[in-house]
């Protein structure tokens, strides 16, 4: 009913429906574009930033974990040059162990399992954000060049004593 090629005093109506067209294709290029800048974004966070997918090492029985080696003495293990492994049980509502001291240029590698409910362990100021599920060990390495302390929390609810389940652990200069 409505011919707007044919209506000399409403040009408007086709041009709106010419333009349509034109954002429609926009639209879909910008779809495109934005697949696109994704993907790059992966590839730059993985490669060129050093972002990391925690690897889950092996399963272990969360009821039982806690009493077998190396999980029934956990904490630092110093492995010789300058190569640590850190073993973290996460338990309603704290790690163990709550304390961790490494020098300066220490590679650390963190073994952290639950005993419990889902946890998470993230070392703040670092790439270092791993999901803690019972029944698995989640695993991820860092080098330390600079001295200081990287507290590290729970970042998964896990229960009313959630926001107390901390720990720091400290990266100290040599010598000093
Ligand atoms: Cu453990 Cu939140």
């Amino acid at each position: 009913m409505i011919s707007t090629d044919s209506d000399p005093t409403n040009p408007g109506e086709d041009g709106r429906t010419h333009h349509l067209d034109v954002y429609e294709r926009r639209w879909m290029i910008a779809s495109v574009a934005l697949l696109v800048v994704f993907a790059a974004s992966v590839a730059v966070a993985g490669f060129g930033l050093g972002f990391q997918v925690p690897g889950h090492e092996s399963r272990v029985d969360p009821n039982t974990v806690a009493d077998s080696p190396p999980w029934n003495n956990p904490g630092l293990r110093d492995l010789g040059n300058g190569e640590y492994e850190v073993y973290v049980i996460g338990r309603q509502y704290l790690f163990e162990p709550n304390e961790i001291r490494v020098p300066v240029g220490a590679t650390v590698t963190f073994y952290v399992t639950s005993v419990d409910v889902q946890h998470g362990f993230k070392l703040q100021d670092t790439n270092i954000n791993m999901q803690i599920v019972p029944g698995h060990i989640s695993k991820l390495t860092r080098t330390f060049e600079k001295a200081g302390e990287f507290p590290y929390i729970c970042n998964e609810y896990c229960g009313l004593g959630h926001a107390s389940m901390a720990g720091s652990l400290i990266v100290e200069a040599q010598g000093g």
